[in-house]
């Protein structure tokens, strides 16, 4: 294989069509099947970031410091929960990079520029994009050699399928001619009537650029990303599982074939069977993390929105938020304290009146 890693950019400018769920399952599968991966994150909610195990309020440095021009690519490439799966983690600080890059020469070809210094060392480096065309997803698409365009097959998908070819085409014709449609990958698909109408229409429109495969909707799916684990590793012989893996060696294959009309023969991957064998080993691996009683999660989720909230505040100031933010939530808790307040009060100074006119009748002063 040549020295350079092939990278591909997940890529459609609509959110929750499964963009996040297809570059971390890709990654885990094709690491299952024998190759090295590096997983870009260049969302800023770090979706791929936490799915791969890591958290990213616990990294030290992230993309944002590499495009800054702040850290090197090794310094910031760190291992996943999964064997041959590395990533340049997102941290949640990058919601601010559009304005940084904004400053800087050559904003759209950054990545390009890091990527050319050298430091991926690997196959396959896949890049989860955030929805909308922002600077991030340009520079994705600039140093891309393919785009995986995730669709659902709903109307408002469609829309979003609609304005994400022009970004591509624009992309192709200046900042990066190589770029290649290497698919469409229909996601979180539902047996409706509209879904099977809609589904037509693109394959008829877009041919044989629609991956055979189809990711079916499987509420394990959702079930694993709150684990923290991609389903081909929390379930590899679910439904969805099997059609990602199924997905994963499609794409493989066409990759093969572009190669092969380039004069250059890959290495034949694993077979699906060993990689299937491999996921479910990785999925034994991580069932103490799963098994983790879910309340540990809760506690440690809540212990680290009180940090953030209230950082490092003395009891009594935690103490006086906390009863102005029950008081925000629940007004008419708020308006029930102020008319006990007022009855209370109303009491004490009506027994003060009387207190002091016995006193008054009792020292004679009439
Ligand atoms: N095949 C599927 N079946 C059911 N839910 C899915 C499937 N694929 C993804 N999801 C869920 O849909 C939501 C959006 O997916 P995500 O990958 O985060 O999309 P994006 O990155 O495009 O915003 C997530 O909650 C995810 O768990
Ligand atoms: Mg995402």
């Amino acid at each position: 294989m040549d020295t350079k890693p092939y990278i591909v950019a997940v890529f459609n400018q609509k959110g929750g069509i499964s963009k996040t769920t297809t570059s971390t399952n890709l990654a885990v599968c094709l690491a299952a099947a024998g190759q090295s991966v590096v997983v870009i994150d260049l969302d800023s909610q770090g979706d791929s970031t936490k799915s791969l195990g890591v958290d990213p309020g616990d990294v030290a440095k992230g993309i944002y410091d590499i495009f800054t021009g702040g850290a090197e690519v090794a310094e910031v490439l760190i291992p996943s929960a999964f064997p041959n799966v590395r990533l340049l983690p997102s941290t949640y600080n990058l919601a601010g990079i559009e304005i940084r890059l904004s400053e800087m020469k050559d904003s759209q070809r950054t990545l390009s520029n890091i990527v050319n210094r050298g430091g991926l060392v690997c196959d396959y480096v896949v890049i989860d994009c955030p929805p909308a065309l922002g600077i991030l997803p340009i520079n994705a698409l600039a140093v891309a050699n393919a785009v995986i365009i995730p669709v659902t097959a709903t109307p408002y998908a469609n829309d979003g399928l609609l304005r994400t070819l022009p970004s591509i085409k624009y992309v192709q014709e200046g900042l990066n001619k190589n770029l290649l449609l290497q698919g469409v990958l229909f996601t979180i698909g539902d047996r409706n009537k509209t879904a099977r109408k809609i589904n037509e229409l693109i394959r008829s429109r877009l041919g044989g650029t629609v991956y055979q495969t189809e990711i079916p909707r499987d509420n394990l799916v959702i079930e694993a990303a709150s684990a923290g684990v991609p389903i081909c590793a929390y379930a590899p012989r679910s439904p969805a599982a099997a059609a990602h893996l199924d997905f994963t060696y499609e794409f493989l294959a066409r990759h093969a074939k572009i190669a092969a009309k380039a004069g250059v023969e890959l290495p034949a991957p694993a077979a699906r069977e060993v990689a299937l064998t491999e996921l479910s080993r990785w999925r034994s691996d991580h069932q103490a993390m799963l098994d983790r009683p879910s309340d540990d999660r809760v506690a440690s989720g809540k212990a680290k929105l009180d940090r953030m909230l209230y950082g490092d505040r003395t009891p009594f100031e935690r103490f006086h938020l906390d009863v102005i933010h029950f008081f925000i939530d629940n007004r008419l808790w708020l308006m029930a304290f102020i008319l006990v307040s007022l009855v209370v009060i109303g009491l004490m100074v009506g027994a003060g009146v009387s207190g002091a006119r016995m006193i008054a009748a009792a020292i004679g002063l009439k």
